[in-house]
């Protein structure tokens, strides 16, 4: 079929054919579709929506317009997590080393922070001498002798979805249940999983805000990437506020290190780290169920395996050893820790998740165009949880900068974005629903 004709079909809210859908995507990885025709097709399919048999075509589509990876060599289950991003989520630096020192393998092939979120890969970046783009064969090396490896995107894993997000990126056309469906599953379809967890985030600080909203995208996901062949559950959990006391990426990769190590851990950032866990226990087979997968979880943190595995990981791909044994030796540090004074005594009530992330931004930790280069060093850590009792002269966060400037425009956001009352706000759970 014609694209034309094809983006009628759907234009004019009729079904489209699996046949029609595999060729358009496939004149889209090659260029012969235009541009303006792939985003007229997102629009139409953002009014007119899926099928759940169109979007598991679009899927698989997009699935096989680049490498599709398979483990063969490996004789653990193979499963990852994707999480749909937001602020002080660095889940994922705790959750591949725990998983794999409980027996699974994981090739977590993560993103780049875009907009006021923080990105996996940038955060594993600020640690020196880490590749995060390797070769495929030192990939596949890592995952089998350490069990996980957090790495980029290979150059040739679902193309198509790469022109296709960057055309939808200026067209209007993100916020299609369908279409990030199909983008975020084609991905890990291409990396060979034999099964899937997705940690749907919700609130002020995610893509999808409120919890309907985040239930229809976790409902869609595990229903495609079921139609597609890749058991999948989802928890939808909270992203009101940061889920981790820091935000930026070295400050991150240094909460993710107390994390494992047993020195600090942020009781929300544990209730969701060992929740998922214990989701990929299960989905690997490996547990009978969620509350024996987080018993497991929790024997591997204590005993120190995870963290042995997180060193493993990071000197297999190029990092130094030991590197928990000390992190702060390795990890770049920012010349300004600046407190940002509460101002007045109260309650913390509430945040705009997204403003605090945009804080960040501001000070050079994440990336306003795909491409730009972030400051590994700053960030904000301290952050309280919603309901902390505080005084006058507390810090609400401090703020890690490279001059005055950044310290006065973070300070700003922070101010902005956190509300503080008289009264204790009633107690949110972090996590809202599962989906299986
Ligand atoms: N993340 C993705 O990978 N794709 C989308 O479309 C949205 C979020």
């Amino acid at each position: 079929m014609l694209p034309q004709e094809f983006i009628r079909t759907k234009r004019d809210g009729r079904a489209l054919d699996p046949a029609d859908i595999a060729s358009f995507i496939r004149g889209l990885t090659d260029g012969s579709v235009t541009e303006g025709q792939v985003a007229a097709f997102a629009m139409a399919v953002f009014f007119n929506g899926m099928s759940r048999a169109e979007a598991v075509a679009l899927t698989l589509a997009m699935r096989d317009s680049g490498e599709v990876l398979s483990w063969p060599e490996i004789d653990r289950p193979v499963v990852d997590k994707h999480s749909t991003g937001g602020v002080g989520d660095n889940v994922s630096l705790m959750l591949a080393p725990i998983a794999a020192a409980c027996g699974l393998a994981v090739p977590m092939i993560s993103g780049r922070g875009l907009g006021h979120t923080g990105g996996t890969l940038d955060k594993m970046e600020s640690i020196p001498g880490y590749q995060a783009v390797p070769d495929n064969a030192l990939f596949r090396k890592v995952v089998g002798s350490v069990g996980c490896a957090i790495i980029g995107q290979t150059g040739d894993l679902a193309p198509a979805d790469r022109r296709f997000y960057g055309i939808r990126d200026v067209t209007g056309t993100v916020e299609s249940v369908p279409l990030i469906t199909a983008s975020i599953l084609s991905k890990k379809l291409a990396a060979g999983l034999g099964a899937l967890v997705l940690d749907v985030k919700s609130g002020n600080g995610a893509f999808m805000d409120t919890p309907e909203r985040s239930l229809k995208l976790a409902r869609s996901l595990v229903e495609v990437a079921v139609g597609a062949g890749m058991p999948t559950t989802a928890l939808v959990t909270d992203m009101s506020q940061p889920l981790a006391s820091a935000a930026g990426n070295a400050v991150e990769v240094v909460n993710a290190a107390d994390f494992l190590t047993g020195k600090a851990r942020d009781s929300r950032l544990e209730e969701v780290t060992l929740a998922l866990a214990g989701e990929m226990l299960v989905a690997g087979g490996l547990a009978a169920g969620p509350e024996e997968g987080i018993a497991r979880v929790r024997a591997a943190l204590e005993d120190g395996r995870a963290a042995e595995i997180f060193d493993r990981m990071v000197h297999a791909l190029g990092g130094p050893a030991d590197f928990l044994a000390d992190p702060g030796r390795h990890l770049p540090s920012a010349p300004l820790v600046s407190p940002c004074l509460a101002g007045r005594a109260g309650y913390v009530t509430g945040y705009d998740t997204r403003g605090v992330g945009l804080g960040v931004v501001a000070l050079g930790g994440g990336r306003t165009r795909p491409g730009d280069a972030v400051d590994h060093a700053v960030g904000l850590t301290g952050l309280l949880p919603v309901g902390t009792r505080i005084e006058k002269d507390m810090p609400l966060a401090l703020i890690h900068a490279r001059n005055d400037g950044q310290v006065a425009e973070a300070q700003r956001c922070l101010l902005e974005a956190i509300s503080i009352g008289d009264e204790p706000p009633p107690p949110t759970p972090v996590i809202l629903s599962r989906q299986a």
